[in-house]
This record gives structure tokens, sequence and C-alpha cells, in this order.
């Protein structure tokens, strides 16, 4: 048990596709930002990224986690950010990662269809419950 109550906030946004930056050139730009700030921050989380849609997790104190998500949201490198949860959780699920980052690949496409990702990620059909389940299990099997 953490001193300080941990919040969880989950979002999907759409990635802006640069005109130098490819898809893994801006994630691992992205996780290496993320990984210095949220160190010092008290985050932890976890990344989704399938050339298109970001899914992503942050798990702190309150106020670090509200002050990322306003960073985050103003980056021009994706848009259209839709929060699909924000509460408290008694434990963080992704302890050991400051920042884990998950470029969709082939490997593990039986973990997106039994999440219902089969295709392309629909985000209409995205819930708080689906993008945290399926970041747990990929945490298990990947990153
Ligand atoms: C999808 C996405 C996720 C991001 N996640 C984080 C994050 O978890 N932590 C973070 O500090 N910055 C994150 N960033 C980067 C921030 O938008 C911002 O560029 C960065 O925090 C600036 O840090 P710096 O001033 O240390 O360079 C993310 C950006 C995007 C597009």
């Amino acid at each position: 048990m953490e001193t300080v109550e941990i919040q969880r906030l989950v979002y999907a946004s759409t990635f802006n596709l640069g005109r130098i930056d490819s898809a893994p050139v801006a994630l691992r730009d992205i996780l290496s930002a993320s990984r210095r700030n949220n160190s010092r921050d008290g985050i932890t989380g976890y990344l989704i990224f399938d050339g298109e849609t970001f899914l992503q997790i942050l798990e702190g104190p309150k106020a670090a986690v509200e002050a990322t998500a306003a960073r985050i949201e103003a980056d021009k490198r994706h848009r259209a950010m839709s929060v699909l949860g924000f509460r408290p959780s008694s434990d963080r699920l992704f302890p050991n990662w400051s920042m884990a980052g998950y470029l969709r690949s082939p490997t593990h496409q039986e973990v997106f269809a039994r999440h219902g990702f089969a295709g392309k990620i629909d985000r209409s059909t995205l819930s708080e419950h689906r993008v945290v389940s399926m970041a747990v299990e990929l945490s298990n099997v990947a990153v």
C-alpha cells in the first residue's frame, strides 16, 4: 500500500502522422521523455500504439497525473484525446514501468483479437475496462 492515494487515468488519442517521424520513431521519442519525467514525478503506466491510435494508462498521485495529462494533451504528435476513465485505485497495475511502450506487432495479434480488436482499433467501441485488461495482458507477454 502506498501512503499517497493513486489515481489511474485511461485515455485514447489519434496519432498525427509526422512528415519526418515514422510511428516507431515517434514512440521511441515519446517513451524516452516519458521515462525521464515519470520516474521524477512518481508516475507509472503503459502505452499501446498501433501506428494510428494511442491507448495510455497513467497512474500516480492525482496532481502529478493531472499535470502530465495536461502536457500530453497539448502534444502536437496526437489529437482528439478522450478520457475513458479517471479514478482512485489502491494499487498500481504497472509498478515496474515508468512507462512501458507496446508497438502493435503480429506476434501478439491474438491478444488484440481476444479483446475485440482483431482489426483496426475502433475508437467508438473503447472502454476503460477493455484498455486496462488488454494492457495488463500485454504486459505479461510482451514488454
Ligand atoms: C501519446 C503520448 C503519450 C505521452 N506520454 C507521456 C508520459 O507518460 N509522460 C511524459 O512526461 N510525457 C509524455 N508524452 C510527451 C509529452 O507530450 C511531452 O512532450 C513531454 O512530457 C515533454 O517533456 P520534456 O519537456 O521533458 O521534453 C506523451 C506524448 C504523447 C503523444
